[in-house]
């Protein structure tokens, strides 16, 4: 799993957690008002009831005192009373069901009111005993029982909120619990396998800086894993290079050598050609040793000419810019790479133009740049079994930029090797880019040639129709200007 997955995973987790933490909190919130506003209405209903009780006691009490004295005052006393008490009532059964208890209360006063308006004293008294009387304890009692029901519906539903609270908490402090762990799980997880990762990037990094070149070898599943194969495709590169490195130094050290020993060659070659030269001057024409020395004269000029080539190669690395004409550049250049032409059976054409004016041209630097080439047509046709031609063409072109008409010198390399594929054809320039076995070949020399190319001002592209199909580079170089 990646890094950038797990962190996606991890802040998920916590948004969901933290989703669950505020559902909870809105729903306890939400059933905490529901309670209370239930609670108030109990409690309404209580207080109304206890007044109710209240005021039928006061009831009971100056009825008893009418029965007793007979004063007219207890009488008004009792009916206002009476309509308070039908005052609580409405508001009771606004929020309560208290119809049957009113029903049974307004029986009480109605037997109340027939004792007020009997007018034997006997008969008020035997009325109260017998029906007042127990119509008020049945009116009590229904009240005391309501009472009782409304205490246990508060008591329960205190009891049902205290819990609601609880376990409100009890969620919320395990999302809570739950979130930290996973964070510190996740977290020390996460933070492990970086650390890890980077201490052996590191460790390696170190190792290669001592220049060991040492793959790593750790496997894992993370963005780590990508750095590590380009670690290890740099260490492989850079061991290539090495190698190349050492290989250059070698070669070097060769060419100087053959410099040197061409610079001693060149002094003796020039007196053979003088002498053979004085020779032929003082043989007469008609002399059978004329042929001779005519051979030798021959060979030592060829030999002069070959040294002084080689001479010229091996000289300079800096950028010294010379009139060069670049059919002769090219000539110096299939000379040196002949006997590798000859090893692999390639043919070469070349089809020079006439008149190519003169370039300014680095020549040791330019020779490499077109060597390059030519060595990479040599080892794409080394495998083929049919022709194996190169073809080798120079022209002048015109093309224009930025409104002005520039002249271009061409050269063209086409060769009937194994071609490159199409998606490769923008890489072949890159440094490190290569399609033959990385031990050997570094991928540098095309992106040495372009770079010198780039030195001249000039341009390079390359064609192909695809694998088998040969490829063709061309290089266009810009005459009459300054490098
Ligand atoms: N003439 C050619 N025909 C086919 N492929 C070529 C040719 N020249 C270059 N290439 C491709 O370009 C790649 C890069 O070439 P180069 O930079 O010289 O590196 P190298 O020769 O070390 O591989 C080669 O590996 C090869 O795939
Ligand atoms: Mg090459």
């Amino acid at each position: 799993m990646t890094i950038r997955n797990k962190l996606a995973s991890l802040f998920f987790v916590l948004l969901g957690l933290i989703f669950i933490l505020v559902i909870c909190l809105i729903t306890t919130l939400y059933l905490q008002r529901q309670y209370f506003l239930y609670y108030v209405d109990i409690q309404k209903s209580l207080t109304l009831l206890e007044s109710i009780i209240q005021n039928v006691s006061f009831q009971r009490l100056y009825f008893d005192y009418y029965i007793l004295f007979n004063d007219e005052k207890d009488k008004e006393n009792f009916t206002a009373i009476s309509d308070r008490i039908k005052n609580l009532y409405d508001e009771y059964k606004k929020s309560n069901e208290g119809k049957n208890l009113f029903l049974k209360y307004q029986a009480m006063t109605e037997v109340a009111n027939r004792v007020f308006d009997e007018s034997k004293r006997e008969r008020k008294v035997s009325i109260a005993m017998t029906e007042f009387l127990p119509k008020y304890e049945i009116v009590l009692t229904e009240l005391e029982n309501q009472r009782q029901k409304h205490n246990e519906e508060k008591m329960k539903l205190e009891r049902t909120v205290t819990l609601l609270t609880i376990v409100s908490w009890v969620i919320s402090i395990a999302v809570i619990l739950v979130a930290c762990f996973i964070i510190v799980t996740f977290g020390v997880r996460i933070y492990r396998s970086l650390t890890r990762s980077l201490r052996v990037i590191i460790d390696f990094a170190h190792t290669l800086s001592r220049g060991e070149y040492r793959n790593i070898f750790y496997s894992t599943d993370d963005e780590f894993a990508e750095v590590i194969s380009v670690f290890n495709y740099m260490v492989q590169n850079l061991k290539t290079l090495q190698a190349q490195i050492i290989q250059m130094d070698r070669l070097s050290n060769i060419g100087q050598l053959a410099g040197g020993i061409a610079h001693e060659l060149n002094n003796p070659l020039v007196g053979v050609l003088g002498q053979a030269q004085i020779l032929l001057e003082k043989l007469p024409a008609d002399s059978p040793l004329r042929e001779h020395v005519e051979k030798i004269e021959r060979a030592a000029r060829r030999c002069k000419e070959n040294v002084s080539k080689l001479l010229q190669f091996s000289r300079q690395k800096e950028y010294e810019y010379t009139e060069v004409d670049m059919n002769e550049l090219i000539k110096n250049v299939l000379f040196i790479a002949d006997s590798e032409l000859k090893a692999h059976d390639i043919q070469v054409i070349t089809m020079f133009s006439n008149d190519l004016p003169m370039l300014s041209l680095s020549i040791p630097h330019m020779q490499q740049a077109l060597l390059n080439i030519v060595n990479n047509a040599i080892q794409a046709m080394s495998e083929n079994t049919n022709k194996r031609i190169l073809y080798i063409k120079t022209y002048t072109v015109t093309s224009e930029e930025n409104n002005k008409l520039s002249k271009y010198i061409a050269v063209e390399f086409q060769d009937t090797g194994c071609g490159i594929e199409k998606q490769n054809l923008t890489s072949v320039f890159e440094p490190f880019f290569t399609t033959k076995d990385r031990n050997k070949f570094a991928g540098m020399g095309l992106a040495i040639t372009k770079d010198i190319i780039l030195h001249h001002k000039g341009k390079i592209s390359v064609f192909s129709e695809g694998i088998n199909k040969g490829a063709k580079f061309a290089i266009y170089l810009p005459c009459h200007e300054d490098k």
